[in-house]
C-alpha cells in the first residue's frame, strides 16, 4: 500500500524538493507526499507544493495564542491526512511534549549539523567559531527535547579555511538533501524504528551509506 507522508515547512523548502524527487524516483518506493503544511503563509515551500499539485495548507502560529493552542490544531490538520509518516522540513517551530508524543517514532526531522553538536539555530556560524574540521548534517527521531532525538544518519562535511557561512551552509544543505530521502526510504521500508527512546535497526545499513563527504585533500605535504 502506499506509504503517505505530510510535511512541515517554514520557508524555501529544497529538503521539500529533494524528498519529492525521492518518491517520483523510486528511492522511497510506494510514497506519496499527501500535503504540505507550513505555519507561514508566505512560504517558498508552499508554492512549491502547490506547483507539484499538492494539498498547500498553512497553520499560521500567529494565529493561536498559545503554542498548545497552535500544536493541537496543526495536529488535526495532519491528522486529516493520515500519514503514516510526518517530516519536518525547515520547520522552524518548537514543539509541544503532547505533539511529539502523538507522533513517537513516525516524525523525523534534519538539522544542519552533526549532532549532538551545536542544536538551535546559527549552526553554520558556531561550527566557523568553534574551527571545527568537520560539519555536517543529521536526520533523527524528534523527541520533546529540541534536535536531541535519536539519529538515523549523518553526513560530515569538511570545513575548508576558505569557507564562509554561506559557502559551508550551501555543501551542508547538498548533504541534507541526500541524506533526508535515504532516512525516509529506511523508516518506510521498515529497515529502522525507534523503539526504548533510541534507533533500532533490524537491517543495519553499511557504514559506507552512512557517509562522509569530503572534498579530496591535497597530497602535497
Ligand atoms: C535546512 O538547513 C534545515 O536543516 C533547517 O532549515 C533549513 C531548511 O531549508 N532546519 P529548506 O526549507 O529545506 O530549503
Amino acid at each position: 500500500m502506499t506509504k503517505r507522508l505530510v510535511i512541515l515547512v517554514s520557508g524555501r523548502g529544497s529538503n521539500l524538493q529533494s524528498i519529492l524527487a525521492a518518491c517520483h524516483s523510486g528511492q522511497i518506493p510506494d510514497t506519496q507526499v499527501v500535503a504540505v503544511i507550513s505555519n507561514r503563509p508566505a512560504a517558498r515551500a508552499l508554492a512549491l507544493a502547490m506547483t507539484a499539485g499538492i494539498p498547500a495548507l498553512t497553520v499560521d502560529h500567529r494565529d493561536y495564542g498559545t503554542r498548545a493552542n497552535f500544536d493541537a490544531a496543526l495536529q488535526k490538520q495532519i491528522d486529516d491526512y493520515a500519514p503514516d509518516v510526518v517530516v519536518l522540513a525547515g520547520f522552524m517551530r518548537q514543539l509541544t511534549p503532547a505533539f511529539v508524543q502523538h507522533y513517537e517514532g513516525r516524525m523525523l526531522n534534519v538539522h544542519p549539523s552533526l549532532l549532538p553538536a551545536f542544536p538551535g539555530l546559527h549552526t553554520h556560524a558556531q561550527a566557523l567559531e568553534q574551527g571545527v574540521c568537520w560539519h555536517g548534517a543529521s536526520v533523527h527521531f524528534v523527541t520533546a527535547e529540541l534536535d536531541a532525538g535519536p539519529i538515523i544518519i549523518q553526513a560530515a562535511v569538511a570545513v575548508l579555511p576558505a569557507d564562509d557561512e554561506q559557502s559551508l551552509a550551501a555543501r551542508v544543505l547538498d548533504a541534507e538533501h541526500r541524506i533526508y530521502p535515504q532516512a525516509l526510504a529506511w523508516l518506510l521500508g521498515g529497515r529502522v524504528a525507534l523503539a526504548a527512546g533510541r534507533t533500532q535497526w533490524r537491517e543495519p545499513p553499511q557504514t559506507a551509506t552512512r557517509e562522509a563527504i569530503a572534498p579530496s585533500l591535497e597530497s602535497s605535504p
